[in-house]
């Protein structure tokens, strides 16, 4: 069993309460959603959604809600599609510079582990991040998640990972906790707390690492500044054992846990991750089947980051391996400047769509239900059934197979929050400070 996490109470959230009153989003092409138990997708061709105090109420085909619910303020979906707010369950996008020379140097035959230990990779965005002003980088993350919600995603995870000592990473949770008071994202705080070893701790590995278990474990806990704790498991990083230490007392503090495993070498992580029942174990990319089945039967979510492993020249698993095993797939950006410069989730979707063979159901789940159960949130988040919080997406297109297909992706023409619009200007002043 996976644990769940509880859903912190959004800055947003407290914003709009109380002011979506009641509305019925109608005359869409069709509304698409995962079922309740978030294994299949529903089709409502003319569909409608109800929104009323920031949750779904009702959703069904257009006529018949129209007609049970004429009390409700209607909005035009002018004939298109409408899904769930869409749900980037992994970025570290809180850093600072960039890493565009790496790329190069990648595609001219240099492996990710010999620039990092040539000074470049990790370290080098480390270095620039803790020389930026607080200010700088709250601007700058609050800036990205505008644009990810302006490109239909209403929930983010968010993850440190570029502090390395215990200090520097709690100045960037407090960072990120500026960040989401000042954007109409509902953002999941991670903790990435073994990322790599910093300098300052090179002759003394295992200090470093109690340090990060016996104090800032709880004090992050303490101060809520994080809803999971993340590691990178890994040769490159942090054994299975250093994990294994970390993830069980953080869990055992009631935080949610996740790992980054299997990425560069299939090195056990996937199999201590659903050992511990992790809401997730991103990357995978090396997993063996052993791995896979492991995942399904712990309920533990599989994250592909498909522009993780087109820039590390890795290949994804095929479609038909993942539905033998029964594990439940997210997609997400892994958005960060050394392996993943993503900044469009849909894209990504649409590239692993291609690269392992997901129809389009299995392609919108793995953005909606299964990437807000990789966060712990599915019950309110990542699907459009009654008693969901009202996020929801009207596209400029008109049928779930053209998410996937069009590139650059087809854009938002409506983003719903709470069962507000927030293209209305006046829902977005009273957001915005
Ligand atoms: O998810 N693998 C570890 N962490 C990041 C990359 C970090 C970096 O290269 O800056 C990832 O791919
Ligand atoms: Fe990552």
């Amino acid at each position: 069993m996976t644990m769940s996490v509880t859903p912190r109470s959004e800055p947003y959230d407290k914003a709009v309460a109380g002011r979506t009153a009641y509305v019925i989003l109608h005359n869409t092409s069709e509304v698409v959603t995962p079922d309740p138990t978030g294994t299949r997708i529903e089709r409502y061709p003319r569909g409608a959604v109800v929104f009323r105090d920031g949750r779904v109420l009702d959703v069904g085909t257009g006529p018949d809600l129209l007609r049970r619910h004429g009390e409700a303020r209607p909005i035009n979906a002018y004939g298109h599609l409408v899904t769930p707010g869409l749900v980037d369950c992994h970025t570290h996008m809180i850093f600072a510079g960039h890493r565009a020379a790496e790329l190069q140097r990648k595609l001219a035959g240099e492996s990710y582990a010999q620039i990092a230990a040539a000074g470049g990779g990790i370290r080098s965005t480390v270095e620039a991040t803790t020389a930026e002003r607080d200010d700088v980088l709250e601007k700058s993350l609050s800036a990205r998640l505008e644009r990810w919600r302006a490109s239909g995603c209403t929930t983010v995870e968010v993850k440190t990972g570029y502090g390395l000592t215990p200090r520097r990473e709690v100045r960037l949770l407090e960072v990120v906790r500026g960040a989401l008071q000042r954007v109409p994202v509902r953002v999941q705080r991670t903790a990435l707390l073994l990322h790599a070893l910093p300098e300052e701790y090179r002759t003394s590995r295992d200090a470093y690492i109690e340090e990060m278990c016996e104090q800032i474990l709880p004090e992050i806990r303490e101060r809520g500044l994080a809803e999971a704790i993340d590691a990178f498991c890994d040769p490159m990083a942090f054994t299975v054992e250093e994990c294994r230490g970390l993830l069980r007392k953080a869990r055992d503090l009631g935080l949610g846990i996740k790992l980054h495993a299997e990425q560069t070498q299939r090195s056990g992580g996937a199999l201590l991750a659903a050992e511990l029942g992790a809401l997730s174990v991103d990357h995978l990319e090396s997993a063996e089947p052993e791995d896979w089945e492991a995942i399904a039967r712990s309920g533990t979510v599989g994250v592909l980051l498909p522009i993780a492993a087109l820039t590390l020249g890795q290949t994804l698993p095929r479609a038909s391996k993942l539905r033998a095993s029964g594990a439940r797939v997210a997609i997400a950006t892994d958005f960060n400047p050394g392996t993943a410069a993503a900044q469009s989730l849909l894209e990504c979707a649409a590239l692993a769509a291609r690269l392992c063979g997901f129809d389009a159901d299995e392609t919108l789940l793995a953005i909606t239900w299964n990437a807000a159960k990789a966060l712990g949130l599915e019950e309110r988040v990542g699907h459009l059934n009654p008693g969901a919080w009202g996020d929801a997406v009207v596209w400029e297109c008109e049928t779930l197979e053209e998410l996937p297909y069009w590139l650059p992706a087809v854009r938002p023409d409506n983003v719903f929050m709470r069962g507000a619009d927030l293209a209305l200007p006046a829902v977005e002043r009273r957001v915005w400070p």
